[in-house]
């Protein structure tokens, strides 16, 4: 099985996710038009939404709300992803120049307002509360988790458990979220709904564990679709760059520290070189296969079952992505 064989079986749902998109993305505003329609159309992995469908159609979810669920959580990724690439300058997303590149920061904080009050908007229209608690909470702690990050900016003492509460607050949040609003919506009994809650954010760190990875160890900006080094750039402390630095003598120490004060993307070799031979990338990658094996543990609860083999699969994908 690969990534793309999900993506096939899975066909109709995409297409039915995408016009549903297209509905919920109408405004009257031109320019909100051109700059959701640039990102939205981009390519890009669509994960969360596939995740919606998949368990979705393993619980018989009404359709129209399954899909509109999918086109929340695919908004609120968007406005993150929108709003994140002005806070990390940077200048590729999803293959593309970034929206704050083409069109500067102002449009790409504004869009992102858009896209996160229209997912509002849709919540509504689920008429759910339970789901309106779990979504306005994740979008809350998501928040809590980029300002957390930016107070770690260039604080290279940063630890192991620091580093976890901003990825599990920034990321696996939102797969968490996804994960148990499908189960209320399935009317799932207790013991699902916390099981697939959990899978959905042990793979949300895998997946932003290996994210942090990728930053480091991609071949080309094509290859994920984004600058590498955009870590760097930012000052981030990720997982590869706390081991790095724990595993280094205290001379070693002092470069990782003007590296990452300096924010040189000429220094970006250097640093890797460092991350490699205080075997890093190794240390991160373990990091997040006890994720993926703790999400694994989760889906005990549908064994057996086909859902259960594609969310197995996907849980090795938030580890083994090239992109
Ligand atoms: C990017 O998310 C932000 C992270 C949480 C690492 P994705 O890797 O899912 O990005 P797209 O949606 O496929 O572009
Ligand atoms: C993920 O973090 C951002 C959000 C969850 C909002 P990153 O900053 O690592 O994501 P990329 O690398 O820009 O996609
Ligand atoms: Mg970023
Ligand atoms: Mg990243």
């Amino acid at each position: 099985m690969d990534y793309n064989t999900i993506n096939n079986s899975m066909q109709k749902e995409i297409a039915d996710i995408k016009s549903y998109v297209e509905r919920y993305l109408e405004s009257d505003i031109e320019l909100i038009d051109k700059v959701s329609k640039y990102i939205i159309d981009a390519p890009s992995k669509k994960i969360r939404p596939i995740l919606v469908a998949i368990i979705g159609k393993a619980l018989n979810l009404d359709k129209d709300k399954s899909y509109k669920l999918a086109v929340i959580i695919e908004f609120i990724h968007t406005a993150t992803l929108l709003h994140d690439d002005v806070v990390d300058l940077s200048g590729k997303r999803r293959g593309k120049e970034t929206v704050n590149k083409v069109w500067g920061n102002e449009a790409s904080v504004l869009v992102g307002d858009f896209l996160y009050s229209r997912s509002f908007e849709i919540m509504v229209e689920l008429d759910d509360m339970e789901i309106m608690k779990i979504l306005s909470r994740a979008t809350n702690t998501i928040a809590k988790g980029e300002v957390l990050q930016l107070m770690c900016v260039d604080q290279v003492q940063t630890n192991m458990d620091e580093y976890l509460k901003v990825i599990q607050y920034k990321t696996a949040t939102l797969f968490e979220a996804l994960c148990e609003c499908t189960a209320v919506l399935g009317k799932c009994d207790e013991n699902v709904r916390t099981n697939l809650a959990m899978y959905g954010r042990n793979i949300g760190l895998a997946f932003q564990i290996s994210d942090d990875v990728l930053d480091y160890t991609a071949e080309s900006d094509e290859q994920i679709g984004k600058n590498i080094g955009d870590d760097l750039s930012g000052g981030k402390i990720t997982l590869p760059f706390i081991y790095a630095f724990q595993n280094s003598s205290n001379e070693k120490k002092e470069i990782l520290r003007n590296i990452i004060q300096n924010r040189k993307i000429e220094d970006f070799m250097i640093l890797r070189d460092i991350i490699l031979e205080t075997n890093s990338i190794k240390l991160t990658q373990d990091k997040a296969k006890e994720y993926v094996e703790l999400a694994k543990n989760n889906l005990k609860v549908v064994e057996d079952t086909e859902v259960g083999k594609l969310l197995n699969f996907l849980a090795e994908f938030a580890l083994k992505r090239q992109k």
